[in-house]
């Protein structure tokens, strides 16, 4: 039997599967000799954490967080309770393939199961089953809330999404049994690093244009000052002796005036790699884009 390989389980603005191997040429070279830890502090899909646990087997331990607690409670779900949650949603599948015969069926399906995620009063695997359900079936995998918290995504237009990939949330889960699953704002990972670490960070980009606010994946915006506020903190870890790479949007790319990121992270190595963006609303705006990774190797 060929051994299935974990894959992000959900669809996820930002997703970095195209980028692996741009990051996988800039990984700092000494750290995998020896056991090292592993931190990725803005998870979301987990592109890059996924293809890290298949590729480096002795990776003695990784954390993840992210600050959507919705998202790392699925995570919790997919490590503790698989097989209740790949019951859930093969139910779910069969019964949204079924009503999908008939649009207006389909569409009440859709709705009933967001105003049941959104009163957030179910058990934390069918919260989590929610979760994975309206990624698969709204209008292009976003996660949007509301200043409530509500999720607020329309109905997508896919025939018949696979909501219950069972192969792959298995394989999912068996490499989660060696990650420790952390909700809360990036800089309370620091408290995890051992002496051998490395921090992998995909931020909120800074939007390229007013319109293309694809950071509002939280309550919270994540503005420049937040940005400033991330700087420093690699900053710090730098200053720890800590290793890392980050990714952001090439904001000069578009407007070549716009020095934002090259002051910022002046003291510290801007490499400029080409980038392809799977969640646009807008298929034009799909083209290619040079996106940053900044790293602090010596
Ligand atoms: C660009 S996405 C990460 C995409 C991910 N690399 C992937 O492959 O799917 C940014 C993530 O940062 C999270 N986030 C936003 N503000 C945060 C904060 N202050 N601390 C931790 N996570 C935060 C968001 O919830 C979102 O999941």
């Amino acid at each position: 039997m060929t051994k299935i390989v974990a894959k992000p389980f959900l669809k996820w603005a930002g997703g970095k599967t195209q980028m692996i191997e741009q990051i996988e040429n800039l990984l700092p070279e000494n750290i995998f000799e020896k056991n090292f830890t592993y931190i990725e502090p803005f998870v979301g899909s987990g592109a890059v954490l996924f293809w890290m646990l298949e590729k480096f087997p002795n990776l003695q331990s990784a954390i993840i967080n992210d600050i959507n607690q919705d998202l790392t409670n699925c995570y919790i779900s997919i490590k503790e309770d698989v097989d209740g949650l790949i019951t859930i949603l093969s139910d779910w599948q069969n019964e949204y393939y079924l009503a999908s015969e008939n649009e207006v069926e389909k569409k009440e399906y859709y709705y009933a199961k967001r105003t049941q995620y959104n009163l957030r009063n179910s058990n934390q695997t069918t919260q989590s089953a929610l979760f994975i359900f309206l990624n698969r079936t709204c209008f292009n995998g976003l996660y949007r809330v509301n200043r409530k918290n509500e999720f607020n995504v329309p109905i997508g237009s896919y025939k018949k999404p696979l909501i219950c990939n069972k192969e792959n949330l298995i394989a999912v889960s068996e490499v989660l049994q060696r990650v420790e699953i952390l909700n809360g704002d990036y800089s309370d990972t620091l408290n995890f690093a051992s002496d051998n670490t490395f921090f992998y960070f995909d931020p909120p980009y800074k939007p390229l244009s007013e319109t293309s606010s694809f950071n509002s994946y939280a309550k919270d915006e994540f503005n420049d000052l937040e940005q400033i506020r991330l700087k420093e903190f690699c900053v710090k870890l730098d200053n720890l002796n800590h290793q890392w790479i980050l990714s952001n949007s090439d904001v000069k790319g578009k407007n070549p005036n716009d020095n934002f990121f090259d002051d910022l992270y002046a003291d510290f190595n801007i490499h400029r790699v080409n980038a392809r963006r799977s969640i646009n609303a807008n298929p034009n705006k799909r083209g290619k884009l040079t996106e940053l990774l900044i790293t602090n190797n010596k």
